[in-house]
């Protein structure tokens, strides 16, 4: 086991359901093994805003809290996350890097556990190549960290999406009118096409296939006119470009009225799908990876995520994992993959295109059974 005394719990990036479920189980195993715990609160802001704070008192109430096996009592319940979150762009600068530094070494953190999305990761790289141990923990509703089959939040946000989806369902047959709803998901479109295919809306569209206008038009007009359909569902992820300098599903809805003469809304779940209680698989999730998480750094590992592979829990190396993610967003950036193996790059080219043959087979399917 390594010589590690006290670690650091820092949730990042945009809130998701279950980050509470992770920071409860990290805390409780680490202390179980004898491990000192601080919340690090407010994302990387609060490590940076940490390091010169002269006030030990404002320090404890603002930035670096104590955890103990009270301190995570009854939160496995509660959506957002109790230690705050923040996006920090000053951490990924050489001057935030040395407060981060300084705030470790000053207040004894050894290892850092980062829950969050991309973002976070190369928050959690850029400490470990500075010395200080960091694991990742995959926790947005996006669905969009492509080394993990899933993220903690995303089943949390898609059962909220899905009862407004329904109430949505009730307006629009009682007007006979057909929505057009936009959901989160910044680039990726896994929260779209799943509920597409569990609302069973008639259009779906996501960033990763692309859209065929007129045939979601046949589609929804012959949901009314054929089938004597009243109330329409269309999805569009937030990911999808802007058409005639409106979001995707707002013009969308004009081109509805404009070619079928179906009263047509757009509305937006936005954030209201962002907090909630979490699920229990994503409370599932989260406190697996949140003691493996523990146990990874007490088995002297470091620069890992987290992941869902093949259905288990298990982990791959943050550069990986990143490398991984550009090769599926088709970001890579020059020259990013000779630091890997030919065998590496087969490995992350195999997992691309399972992963995007499992969303073309979803979104074909979607189309394919509904009416
Ligand atoms: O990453 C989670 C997410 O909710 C995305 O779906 C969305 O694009 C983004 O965060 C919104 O960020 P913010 O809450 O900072 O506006």
């Amino acid at each position: 086991m390594a010589n590690f005394k006290k670690i650091g719990i820092l949730s990042s990036g945009g809130d998701a359901p279950g980050m509470n479920a992770a920071i409860r189980a990290a805390t409780r195993r680490a202390l179980s093994q004898g491990l000192e715990v601080v919340g690090i609160l407010g994302g990387y802001a609060g490590l940076l805003n940490a390091a010169d704070e002269a006030d030990l008192d404002v320090v404890r109430q603002k930035y670096l809290r104590p955890l103990n096996s009270s301190s995570v009592s009854n939160i496995v319940t509660r959506g957002g996350t109790i230690l705050y979150s923040s996006r920090c762009p000053e951490f990924a600068t050489p001057a935030g890097m040395d407060k981060a530094l300084r705030a470790c070494e000053r207040f004894n953190i050894d290892a850092v556990i980062a829950i969050g999305g991309d973002g976070t990761f190369r928050g959690a790289t850029d400490l470990t190549n500075h010395g200080i141990p960091a694991i990742g923990i995959p926790a947005t509703i996006d669905n969009d960290i492509s080394a993990t089959e899933q993220t903690i939040g995303f089943d949390t946000a898609l059962n909220t999406a899905l009862g407004l989806f329904d109430a949505l369902r009730d307006t629009a047959e009682s007007h006979a009118r057909c929505i057009v709803t936009e959901v989160m998901g910044n680039k990726c479109g896994f929260l779209s096409l799943y509920l597409g295919l569990g609302t069973g809306a008639i259009s779906i569209a996501i960033p990763e296939v692309e859209f065929d206008r007129e045939y979601a038009i046949k589609k929804i007009r012959e949901a009314r006119e054929v089938y004597g359909k009243r109330g329409i569902l269309a999805i569009c992820s937030e990911g999808m470009p802007k058409m005639n300098g409106k979001n995707f599903g707002d013009d969308f809805k004009d081109e509805i009225i404009a070619r079928t003469g179906i009263d047509t809304r757009f509305t937006n779940l936005g954030h209201t799908i962002r907090g909630g209680n979490p699920t229990l698989r994503d409370r599932l999730t989260a406190s697996q990876m949140g003691v493996e998480a523990v146990n990874r750094i007490l088995d002297n590992q470091s620069n890992l995520v987290m992941c869902v592979h093949e259905n288990r829990i298990t982990s791959f190396d943050i550069n990986y994992a990143l490398t991984l993610d550009h090769m599926y967003k088709n970001t890579l950036k020059d020259g990013e993959l000779e630091k890997f193996t030919a065998q590496e790059i087969a490995r992350m080219k195999a997992h691309c295109e399972a992963r995007q043959a499992k969303v073309e087979r979803l979104y074909r399917m979607a189309y394919d059974i509904s009416m």
